[in-house]
């Protein structure tokens, strides 16, 4: 594949007005998530479940692209056709989860790195052929008293960096995502500063191993105030915040950045969407790949009645769709 159909991917991923709805849950996490409402994490509640999400009608008018796990990606709905050929059809990329998650970094307490660079080529192989467009792979970078490692950020770029070569070697565009976590009671510059720190170091290393930066996507986690932090920052300090380290980070010829959700309320992870667009121009169009500030409200109503609620579930999918394709263009307006 050529470095302008990878371009031309991941143009399209972040169209204006347009974001990723990341479903790709592994089956431990998915578990959590059901273990919430109260349903049995069975292969055909996964795939149910799934089905409800992608079949939510117009979904195709906000979303461009979903993150698939690599169980879903070889799913079907009810009626048998395959979640790739129904994302397809609708103009939605299938995008999959390709890391192995992330493991404890022998030697540093505390850190962690992700696995799943081995045998990554045959699988990048395999997944095109299945139909992936994109391919994920999450970093978990954590802050604490002693934490981040200049080590553990190296070896998580430099993961990235390889995984982000395979990709574009299987015509596939990789969406690098290096998580700087929520979890914690670090301030708005503890979180300033490990994130402008880990994305230099990204992509130092994506320049090392010859990445074409057109042809790829930064997922990236907002500058924010730790969950446990005392003072919390507001939407237009978090915005802020963002904005300037990811211009003190990113180069410029990205085609576009997302961010995760993270575990902010569908609200925030909303409103901070749109304070950063209301502050553009910026080099890059920025919009949204939300897991869980896309789904909770769904999977509440379904969880609670799968058969009479999946009309409503789907409502509230598209209504979060909605309103992030607003926030990606800063033209979202708080309900009052
Ligand atoms: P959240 O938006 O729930 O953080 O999930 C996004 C994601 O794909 C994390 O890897």
């Amino acid at each position: 594949m050529s470095i302008e159909e990878l371009e031309s991917i991941a143009q399209a991923m972040v169209a204006p007005g347009k974001g990723i709805i990341a479903i790709d849950e592994s089956n431990s996490t998915i578990k959590k998530r059901f273990d919430t409402v109260g349903v049995p994490n069975t292969e055909e509640n996964r795939r149910a479940y799934r089905e409800m999400l992608l079949t939510t009608p117009k979904l195709n008018e906000h979303i461009s692209g979903a993150i698939l796990y690599d169980e879903t990606i070889r799913q079907s709905t009810k009626a048998g056709v395959p979640f790739t050929k129904l994302m397809l059809d609708a103009g939605i990329l299938p995008g999959i989860k390709v890391d192995k998650g992330p493991q404890a970094l022998a030697g540093f307490p505390g850190e962690l790195v992700t696995e799943g660079l081995d045998g990554l080529r045959d699988r990048l192989n395999e997944y095109a052929r299945l139909g992936a467009k994109f391919a994920k792979w999450r970093a978990v970078i954590t802050i604490g008293e002693d934490t981040p490692s200049g080590t553990c950020i190296e070896a998580n770029s430099h993961a990235l960096a390889r995984y982000a070569a395979l990709c574009q070697e299987a015509g596939i565009v990789p969406m690098v995502e290096p998580e700087v976590l929520m979890d914690g009671n670090h301030d708005l510059e503890d979180s300033y500063e490990v994130t402008e720190a880990t994305l230099r170091s990204l992509f130092g290393a994506m320049y090392e191993h010859n990445i074409m930066l057109e042809g790829s996507i930064l997922k990236a986690s907002m500058v924010i105030s730790g969950k446990e932090c005392a003072e919390q920052a507001s939407v237009d300090e978090v915005a802020e915040a963002t904005i300037r380290c990811l211009k003190a980070a990113v180069p410029a010829s990205l085609p576009g950045i997302v961010f995760l959700s993270g575990g902010q309320s569908d609200e925030q992870a909303t409103a901070h969407l749109n304070a950063m667009n209301q502050m553009g121009p910026h080099p890059w169009p920025l919009s949204f790949s939300y897991g869980r500030a896309m789904q909770q409200a769904a999977l509440k109503l379904w969880g609670k009645d799968m058969q009479a609620n999946f009309a409503e579930a789907q409502k509230t999918v598209a209504l979060r769709a909605k309103d992030n394709g607003l926030a990606a263009l800063g033209q979202w307006k708080k309900v009052a």
